[in-house]
């Protein structure tokens, strides 16, 4: 009963609204927080009423520790490897990316010393025709991209044995 109530309050609402509301095509309709949608953007070096000095961009807060050497970040293989490899391989290249936690066969890790012995080439060529459980991914990434991600497997493993 309480229920019917509520229902057809909400349907009263509805109707009164209906009418209520203008449909005039020339005006544009409320809008809830229209932030949420066009987001204020600034450019890096505009100025931002925001923060205290007044810039956009920002140092890291005092003690941040980088997540990565930059070496790492910055290394043209770095977005081939953490879009088409890091899910499987993970982060560092020890077989433990989300994929693999999640019950898909791990794959041996890349700072082993089998992956470390595998030559440059036989990297690109497991890439292109994929491995027994490892498919190939030479239809997503294009050959100067599967480079750039054998050169980023080789920093892994260089970071790995400093
Ligand atoms: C879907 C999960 C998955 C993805 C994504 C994936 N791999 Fe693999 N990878 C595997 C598995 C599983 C193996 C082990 C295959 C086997 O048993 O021989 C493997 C093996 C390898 C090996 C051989 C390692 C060794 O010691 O024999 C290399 C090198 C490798 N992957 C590189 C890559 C690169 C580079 C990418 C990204 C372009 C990538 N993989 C993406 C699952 C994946």
């Amino acid at each position: 009963m309480k229920l019917n109530l509520f229902l057809l309050m909400v349907l009263v609402a509805l109707v009164a609204a209906n009418f209520g509301l203008s449909d005039n095509p020339a005006h544009r309709n409320f809008e809830a927080m229209p932030e949420m949608v066009r987001t204020i953007a600034y450019k890096s070096f505009s100025a931002n009423p925001d923060f205290p000095d007044g810039k956009t961009l920002q140092l890291p807060p005092e003690g941040a520790i980088p997540r990565q050497p930059d070496h790492v970040v910055t290394h043209p293989g770095a977005l081939v490897y953490q879009t088409y490899c890091q899910p499987c391989h993970g982060g560092a290249g020890k077989g433990d990316g989300p994929v693999a936690l999640r019950g898909f066969p791990p794959p041996p890790s890349l700072l082993a010393e089998h992956a470390m012995k595998l030559s440059g080439n036989q990297i690109f060529q497991i890439v292109s025709h994929g491995q027994k459980n490892m498919p190939s991914y030479a239809v997503q990434v294009p050959p100067q991209d599967r480079w750039a991600a054998v050169s980023y497997i080789r920093t892994l493993q260089g970071d790995a044995q400093r």
